[in-house]
């Protein structure tokens, strides 16, 4: 058996799956963010610990069996995350996380020609650098204690392992890597007043990067020296997960965040159009992606205010897809990476009349995230060579949501078969390929798909208006923001 990790933002989830990679187990424990102020926010690592504790003892007493026989591990979670250690391992602050915007002047003072043809991107408010920059101007005590920067999904590793170690996929989130060549910038790390010293070893997503703990392995009735896997940032999991690890594929994420990923054989940046180039999980792979920041967060957000469930609400517009109306919607909640790299943009609904009614409200939502994540898809230079797109994350259920993805994004939008084949699962089989040594490319195949869904010809040009009435609207939110 393997297990896959995934350190989100709302939960950790933990998978076991067998030989053949089917699902055997799964367990869950949620996790809190706190948003101590405007733009800000974050975690306590110590509570990744509890609930990876949580998890892990829950599929020992339901799942001994399948526990005692695990032999390799791999490891995700949510990216760009600043985790400060001192000298002993001590957590120093609350985590910063990749949703928080509070470094965008420091963003845009290191965000120039030298981090863009280092690093292969924007310097974003929400990756890692950053984050140190403003931890060393704002809390200034804290920073000289500063000894070991990790991605979220590392410190896990550090306290399970003992090892300080980053993989490639995650590793590219920081702003700190150089990403055409796959090791560290002293460049970028001397600009945020750091140095190689603090930062984990790097090894690829399907390496090994260091044992199981003794202890922990008998306190879980885990075999001894069992193998974690480098792993992968969420996205570059979620992609091996759903055998996205070949030039030409591409899925589409609606988690809290929305994203278009596609594969690519070579390095290839494109940073003037907020698309993020990072190194894959694979070895000699990278990968391209557009990231938009409130997509299923912003059918919670409607959810939450209408004080209706999602699925609820989202069955009051129903399932048959139709031209767009008059109502549109921005979904700026949180400001917006691609493709306007833009944290202090906000949110809007624009044409709301006497009789627009909670349907109107729903369907402008799921095609305003739908627009943007088009944004996304204009700015990616392979994309046109995606032939189909593989829909994941909590918002791949709704149909009318995927039927409108295909026809905004102009390319079929395919549904895998009831089954796990998010990031905890891309874990798993990277922890296959570093536990055997496998070929990645037998054991990240595509998973079996239950529904296709083809762009409506007849809709396409309305879609398209409608989503030139959408673009027109940034610049006045973009001033109104400031
Ligand atoms: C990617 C990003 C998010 C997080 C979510 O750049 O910021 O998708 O990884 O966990």
């Amino acid at each position: 058996h393997y297990l896959g990790l995934d350190l989100g933002t709302s939960s950790l989830k933990a998978l076991i799956v067998d030989e053949d990679q089917n699902p055997v187990a799964t367990a869950s424990a949620s996790l809190n963010v706190t948003r101590p102020a405007f733009g800000w926010s974050e975690q306590a690592p110590a509570d990744w610990i509890v609930a990876c504790e949580a998890v892990l003892a829950e599929l020992q007493a339901k799942h001994p069996a399948a526990m005692a026989s695990v032999k390799g591990i791999g490891l995700s979670g949510q990216m760009h995350g600043a985790t400060l250690l001192n000298g002993a391992d001590e957590v120093l602050r609350p985590c910063i996380l990749w949703n928080d915007t509070r470094s965008h002047e420091e963003a845009e003072e290191l965000d120039d020609e030298e981090a863009r043809a280092i690093t292969g991107n924007i310097v974003f408010p929400g990756f890692t650098a950053p984050k140190l920059l403003w931890v060393s101007r704002n809390e200034p005590r804290t920073f000289e204690r500063v000894r070991r920067v990790l991605l979220p999904k590392d410190y896990l590793r550090l306290w399970l392992t003992g090892e300080a170690a980053s993989d490639m996929s995650d590793a590219a989130g920081t702003a700190w890597l150089r990403t055409g060549e796959r090791r560290w910038s002293s460049t970028m790390l001397r600009r945020t007043k750091l140095s190689e010293a603090e930062m984990p070893r790097l090894v690829e997503g399907t390496e090994a990067s260091g044992t199981l703990r003794p202890e922990l392995a008998s306190r879980w009735g885990l075999p001894q020296g069992v193998v974690v896997a480098g792993g992968g940032g969420d996205n570059a999991a979620s992609a091996c997960g759903v055998g996205v690890t070949r030039p030409g594929t591409g899925f589409l994420s609606l988690g809290t965040s929305g994203v278009l990923f596609t594969a690519s054989a070579g390095y290839d940046p494109v940073p003037d159009t907020a698309l993020h180039t990072f190194c894959h999980a694979l070895p000699g792979l990278w990968h391209q992606m557009g990231v938009t920041l409130s997509a299923a967060g912003s059918l919670e957000w409607l959810s939450g205010v209408l004080a209706e469930k999602p699925g609820a609400l989202v069955a009051q517009a129903g399932d048959d897809l139709r031209a767009p109306g008059r109502l549109l919607f921005l979904p700026y909640l949180s400001g917006e990476r691609t493709p306007h790299n833009d944290a202090a943009v906000r949110g809007a609904f624009i044409g709301l009349q006497a009789d627009t009614s909670r349907a109107d409200m729903v369907r402008a939502v799921l095609e305003g995230v739908a627009f943007s994540i088009r944004d996304c898809l204009d700015a990616a230079p392979h994309a046109s060579w995606v032939r189909q797109l593989i829909a994941v994350g909590a918002g791949s259920r709704s149909e009318l949501w995927l039927k409108i993805m295909a026809s905004v994004l102009e390319t079929p939008v395919a549904l895998p078969a009831a089954g796990d084949f998010g990031a905890a699962f891309g874990a798993a089989r990277l922890g296959i390929c570093a536990a055997t040594g496998a070929d990645p490319d037998s054991v990240m195949t595509e998973p079996p798909i239950a529904a296709r869904y083809e762009p409506d010809e007849t809709l396409v040009e309305s879609f398209a208006r409608a989503h030139d009435r959408y673009r027109s609207l940034y610049p006045a939110l973009m001033a109104a923001g400031r």
